[in-house]
C-alpha cells in the first residue's frame, strides 16, 4: 500500500473514535484555535456572500464553526463544501450534518471548478497530504481572486525551550497512550508527533505558498507555538 493510502486507511480505523479522542487529548482547546482563525479570515474577507471549501474535513469540525462565527459577522454562506478521501470519516461528518455537501477526493486533485471558492479550510490535514505542493496549487487554483486560504496546523518548532520541551514530552509520551487507549489505535497516535516532526516549520511553509502565488497576509500562533495559523490570498 503506497504511502498516502495508508494514512487514509488509519484514519478510516479511528474516524469513530476521532471527536472523542480530540476534544480529549486537546482539552478541547483546540475549537477556541478554530473559532479565533475562522473568526479571523471572515472578518478580513470584504465579500458578505460566501462559497467556502473545508478540505480534509475530517468529521467536519470547521463546518459547524463557520457556520456560528458567519453568524455572528452577519455573513451568509450560501454553499458550504466539506471535502476528504476518508470515508470513515466523512460517514460520521454526514450524520452530524444531513444537510452539507461532502465530496470524497484528495486536497491534490479537487473536483471542484477554477475560481468557484471564496475561503477554503485545511486544519490540521496538510500534514498528511503527501502531494503538497500539487494541493496547494490545487487551492489556488479553486480559490476566486482575493479569495482566502485558512491553514491550521501544528508547527515544527524551532526554538527549543521549557515550552517546547513539555509540548514534545506531552505528544512523544503521553498522547500515544491516551490516544491509543481511546481509540484502540497507538500506532494512529504515535504517528502525529512523527509527522508534525516531518512537517515544514512556519517559515518553510509561508515560502512555499509565496512560490504557487499566494501573499501572506497573516501567520499567528495560538498556546505558546502549539498551533499555528497560516491565512494566504489569492
Ligand atoms: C487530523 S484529521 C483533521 C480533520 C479535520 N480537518 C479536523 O480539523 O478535525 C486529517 C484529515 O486529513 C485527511 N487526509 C489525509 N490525506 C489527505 C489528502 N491527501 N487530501 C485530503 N485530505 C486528506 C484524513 O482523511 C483526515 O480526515
Amino acid at each position: 500500500m503506497q504511502k498516502q493510502e495508508k494514512i487514509v486507511q488509519m484514519f478510516n480505523e479511528i474516524a469513530p473514535s476521532y471527536d472523542k479522542a480530540n476534544r480529549i487529548l486537546s482539552f478541547g482547546i483546540d475549537i477556541t484555535w478554530r473559532k479565533r482563525a475562522c473568526n479571523y479570515v471572515l472578518k478580513n474577507y470584504d465579500k458578505t456572500d460566501l462559497n467556502i471549501i473545508d478540505v480534509a474535513c475530517g468529521t467536519a469540525d470547521m463546518i459547524n464553526i463557520w457556520q456560528q462565527e458567519a453568524l455572528k459577522l452577519d455573513k451568509k454562506i450560501s454553499k458550504i463544501i466539506g471535502i476528504d478521501p476518508s470515508e470513515g470519516m466523512l460517514k460520521i461528518a454526514k450524520e452530524k450534518y444531513k444537510k452539507v455537501t461532502f465530496i470524497k477526493a484528495f486536497a491534490q486533485d479537487l473536483p471542484l471548478e477554477n475560481e468557484s471558492a471564496d475561503i477554503m479550510s485545511i486544519s490540521y490535514g496538510l500534514r498528511n497530504v503527501v502531494e503538497r505542493k500539487k494541493a496547494l496549487k490545487e487551492f489556488f487554483r479553486v480559490l476566486k481572486k482575493d479569495g482566502l486560504l485558512l491553514i491550521l496546523e501544528f508547527s515544527k518548532q524551532e526554538k527549543k525551550g521549557f515550552l517546547s520541551f513539555f509540548r514534545d514530552f506531552y505528544l512523544k509520551n503521553i498522547l500515544p497512550i491516551l490516544g491509543g487507549f481511546l481509540s484502540k489505535n497507538k500506532s494512529a497516535y504515535e504517528y502525529l508527533p512523527n509527522s508534525i516532526d516531518h512537517f515544514l516549520s512556519e517559515q518553510e511553509l509561508a515560502k512555499e505558498l509565496q512560490e504557487i502565488g499566494f501573499k501572506i497576509v497573516k501567520i499567528n500562533n495560538f498556546s505558546f507555538g502549539i498551533s499555528s495559523m497560516f491565512v494566504a490570498k489569492k
